[in-house]
Order: structure tokens, then C-alpha cells, then sequence
């Protein structure tokens, strides 16, 4: 007998107060979307009913306006882990409304087997398309790996299944489905490069575990990208001009590493600009997502294959690639993001890490998920696992935002993801900030030449202030947020006098 056909609102019917969802997905990319916002829906009305009911999600990585955003607007997240960029989640996350739990995205599969997070109740899975072979059903994956192997199989009640049909049947074989084991039984990983498979094409599972599948047809909710501009141009020509240099002196191998491109608008651009730097020989990436950039850099043969865990592209750029598909097969693969972004892995096989930074500290500490240390932006995603592991690991930023109110080269980080211990270089579009083999002190002179020629004198400021603490690494902590708390009180981070900060 065939699988049931159920509809989203049945399947939102069986997901109880306080239970737990797992989604298939990257990004917005390959997430189950129909059930998700008529979950929001049924929160709804169990709130006008006067009935508690919020649920814990937890995804790959960040997931739409369907899931996050629907579900936080309808106040039904109780539990959230571990990526999120959805505006409308920020605001709710941002007043304290839920439990937000930002983890490196490798690790989220280990900690679902580990019962760190609360335990899968439903896995809700999008596909482009199923098998039933015998008493298994074969699960093809959409635009994203994400956790989906493992909530499929550690799922206490059951999997629903989201047949979409804006994701095309002949993406089946895109991906590479392999499974951590669980400690202290774990194997080598035997990828050893971008390329190379060794999974299955299809999640496996038990046929009496799925509860149904809904048929949808919805497009991805892909986000776009502004278009690259002066400075984004400029930060990936430094970029380029830096790699370049690096195969010059033989601090890379001449045929190059692999590169991983962090996620949003900055990394997109410095990827395409690196892409068209004639200096920089063809490549591999091995990275988590995977923007138009890269893709239209497939085509133009300067990659030369691309692993990765999700395809956050335009819709536009999907359907190019399914309508290329024998082109992209051998040039593509998707995995689960334990192993897109496993440390391992990324530390064997040579990757040049490209992050985007929110803000960076003299002394090279970075922030990427905090704005002024307090409000949530998006999460650590997979920064954390590429630059830890990187043979070169890069951060890239503009030297200003918010028109030039606010300086990315700060004192003092006001919130540290990554340690000055995993960066080799900080990029902005005024160039190079070095700092391998330097001391704390000689990263400083090099990160303020970096910074916006309107922030380097008040940066040089404070270095004085700073030395008269003295210490191997110089603060002068009274005046180590002046910058943040004079942009907090008078939107501007410039100031001039940094007398009322010396105590
Ligand atoms: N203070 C206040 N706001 C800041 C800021 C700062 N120091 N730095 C950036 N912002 C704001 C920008 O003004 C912009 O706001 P807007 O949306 O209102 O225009 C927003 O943050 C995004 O910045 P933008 O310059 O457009 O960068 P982006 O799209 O390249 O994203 C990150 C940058 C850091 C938010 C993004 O890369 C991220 O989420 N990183 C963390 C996860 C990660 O690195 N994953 C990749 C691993 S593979």
C-alpha cells in the first residue's frame, strides 16, 4: 500500500504542546514549509482559546518567513536551536521570548544523538521525491542536507514527509547522505576531496515511521543579495591580491585550497571577485552554503567542484541549475552539515576560510552575531567551524557601517565568537590586516590600518590611553566600550573626547 496523503493542517494537528520539531533544511533552503506555518497557525488559535502551546524547532541551520518567522510572530517557539536570520525572529528573540541556543551548526547533529537539546518528537522532511522499495522508503532531499539523516532517524513519533514539486525529481543523485556514528564508535571520514562521495544519494528509513506525505509545491524562500558595490569590489580584490601573494611566497600551495565563503551579501561579492581575479587559478570549494556567486563560477569552469550542505541560492539560480543538471552532477555535492562543516575535515583537506565579521577588535577578536554585545543579528552558523580548522582562515568586513556611524575595527569586541587564535587575517576594503605570527600589540598596529581612515586616530587614542594600564596585551577597561556607548547615546560611534571614559 502506498504511503498516505495527508494535508499540512492534519499534520500541524498532531504536533502537541511542548513537543519537539526537527527540519529538513539549510537556510531557508530545502526547509519543510507547509506544516511549519500551519503550525503557527494552530498557536494561534490555542492562544485565542486561552491554551498554552509552543513548540521547540530545531534545523540545520536558519530556516524562512514559513517556519521562523511564522512561528515567532504566532509566539510558538518555546526552544530554538541553532541558526536563525529571519527578521521577525530577531525582534522576538531580541525581547527574550525564547530560548535561543546558538551552536556551531557541525555539532547540532551530535548534540540531538547526545540529548543536549531536546529529544526529535517529529522530523519534518521536504523531498523532491520518495521511493518505497520493500518495507524502506528512500527520501530524496531537496535544496539542503542540513540534520536531516539523523531527526529522520531519531524521531520518537514520526517523520512527515513534504513532497514539493518546485524542486525538481532529476536533482536526485545531488546528494551525499552519510551519518556520523555516535561515540565512542566513530570512523574516519573518508573524504579527502571536495568531490569525493560516501553516502547514499537517499535518507533511509523504516516505511511504518512515516505518518504521511503532504504534496505542496512552493518555492524555496530564498533571500536575494544586494549587488556587490565599491566596497564589497574592493574587499574581494584584497582578498584576491592577498591569496595571490600568499602563492608567491609559498605560504599556500600553488595549486591552491580549497575556499569556503561565509554566508550574506559580503561573502557573495568577495567570491565573485575572487572568482574573476585571473591570478587565482581554477578552484574547489568546500564549504556549508553555497550563493549565486559560486554557482555562475561552476559554470564559467573557475570552480571546479563544490561541496557543500545547502544551495542558498535565488530561485532563479535553482532552476538554472536543475535545468542543467548533467552539467552540475559531478560538479555538485550536498551533504548533512556534520560533514559540510566537520573540523576534521576541514583541518585535512586545506581549506582557505572566508567569514564575514560584524565587528573586530584591535587585538583581533571577532564578533559575528552580536550588534553592540546584546542583540542577537543571526548566529555563529558554521564561522566557527571553518575558521577554527582552517589552514588560512580570513574575516572580511567593511571598515563602516550605518553610513560611516559605526566602525568595524572597535577597542574592545563587544561580544568574542572567535579568538585572535583562529584568525590569520582581517580584510576590509583599506586592505590587509595580517596577523599571522605577530604579537597582540603588533596586530593592533596592523588592524588599525585597516579601520576607516575617520576611526584611526580615535583608535590611536585609545592605544595611548590603553598603554598607561600597561600588561602584555594593553585596555584601559573604562574606555574599552566608549566607542559602543557613545553610538548608543548619540548614534555615532565618533567621538572626541575620551576623558569622561578614564577613570
Ligand atoms: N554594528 C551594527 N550593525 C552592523 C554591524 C555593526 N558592527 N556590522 C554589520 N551590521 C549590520 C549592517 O548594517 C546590516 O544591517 P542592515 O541589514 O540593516 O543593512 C547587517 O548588519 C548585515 O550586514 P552586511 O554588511 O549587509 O553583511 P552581510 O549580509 O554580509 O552579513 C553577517 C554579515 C556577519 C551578519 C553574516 O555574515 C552572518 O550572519 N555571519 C555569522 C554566521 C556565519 O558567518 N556563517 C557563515 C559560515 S559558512
Amino acid at each position: 500500500m502506498s504511503l498516505q496523503r495527508i494535508t499540512a493542517e492534519y499534520a500541524a494537528s498532531l504536533i502537541e504542546n511542548g513537543q519537539t520539531i526537527g527540519l529538513s533544511g539549510f537556510t531557508p533552503a530545502g526547509t519543510a514549509k507547509c506544516t511549519p506555518a500551519e503550525i503557527a497557525k494552530k498557536a494561534e488559535r490555542e492562544h485565542e482559546a486561552g491554551r498554552p502551546f509552543r513548540v521547540n524547532m530545531l534545523t540545520g541551520a536558519s530556516t524562512g518567513q514559513s517556519g521562523d518567522g511564522a512561528l515567532s510572530n504566532a509566539h510558538a517557539l518555546d526552544y530554538r536551536a541553532p541558526y536563525t536570520t529571519n527578521p521577525d525572529f530577531r525582534k522576538h528573540v531580541n525581547c527574550n521570548e525564547i530560548n535561543y541556543s546558538d551552536l556551531n551548526l557541525s555539532n547540532m547533529a551530535t548534540q540531538i544523538r547526545q540529548h543536549y537539546v531536546p529529544m526529535v518528537d517529529w522530523a519534518i522532511i521536504e523531498c523532491c521525491e520518495y521511493e518505497e522499495v520493500g518495507d524502506k522508503v528512500r527520501i530524496y532531499l531537496t535544496a539542503a542536507g542540513g540534520i536531516s539523516p539523523t531527526v529522520c532517524r531519531l524521531a520518537q513519533r514520526g517523520i512527515i514527509l513534504e513532497k514539493n514539486a518546485f524542486h525538481s525529481p532529476k536533482s536526485m543523485g545531488l546528494h551525499d547522505v552519510y551519518e556520523l556514528e555516535t561515540h565512542p564508535y566513530r570512523t574516519p571520514i573518508m573524504i579527502t576531496k571536495a568531490s569525493d562521495r560516501i553516502g547514499k544519494p537517499y535518507v533511509e528509513v523504516d516505511r511504518n515511521r512515516i505518518v504521511g506525505v503532504i504534496e505542496c509545491d512552493i518555492p524555496d524562500e530564498a533571500r536575494s543579495f544586494k549587488d556587490a558595490d565599491p566596497i564589497t569590489t574592493q574587499i574581494g580584490q584584497n582578498v584576491a591580491d592577498f591569496l595571490v601573494h600568499n602563492m608567491r611566497t609559498g605560504q599556500i600551495p600553488s595549486s591552491f585550497l580549497n575556499l569556503q565563503s561565509g554566508v550574506g551579501s559580503g561573502a557573495n561579492a568577495v567570491l565573485g571577485a575572487l572568482g574573476h581575479c585571473p591570478e587565482v587559478p581554477n578552484f574547489n570549494i568546500y564549504t556549508e552554503v553555497l550563493q549565486d556567486a559560486p554557482v555562475g563560477l561552476i559554470r564559467e569552469g573557475r570552480v571546479l567542484s563544490a561541496s557543500t550542505c545547502s544551495l542558498t541560492v535565488t530561485n532563479d539560480c535553482l532552476r538554472g541549475i536543475y535545468d542543467d543538471i548533467d552539467f552540475f552532477k559531478d560538479k555538485l555535492v550536498m551533504r548533512p552539515s556534520e560533514i559540510s562543516n566537520c573540523p576534521e575535515v576541514i583541518a585535512r583537506i586545506g581549506v582557505c576560510a572566508l567569514n564575514t565579521a560584524i565587528e573586530c577588535d584591535i587585538y583581533g577578536h571577532v564578533n559575528s552575531t552580536k550588534i553592540c554585545g546584546t542583540k542577537m543579528m543571526n548566529g555563529i552558523g558554521g564561522s566557527a567551524d571553518f575558521a577554527s580548522s582552517a589552514y588560512l582562515s580570513i574575516f572580511t568586513c567593511g571598515s563602516t557601517t550605518k553610513g560611516d556611524a559605526i566602525s568595524s575595527i572597535v577597542p574592545f569586541a563587544s561580544h568574542i565568537d572567535h579568538t585572535n587564535h583562529y584568525i590569520d587575517a582581517v580584510i576590509t576594503e583599506y586592505g590587509v590586516a595580517d596577523l599571522r605570527g605577530k604579537s597582540d600589540m603588533q596586530k593592533a598596529e596592523a588592524l588599525i590600518e585597516v579601520a576607516h581612515p575617520d576611526y584611526r586616530p580615535m583608535l590611536r587614542e585609545y592605544q595611548k590611553l590603553a598603554a598607561k594600564g600597561g600588561g602584555q596585551t594593553n585596555h584601559c577597561l573604562s574606555a574599552a566600550f566608549a566607542m559602543h556607548d557613545t553610538f548608543l547615546r548619540k548614534g555615532d560611534m565618533r567621538l572626541t573626547d575620551w576623558s569622561e571614559y578614564v577613570k
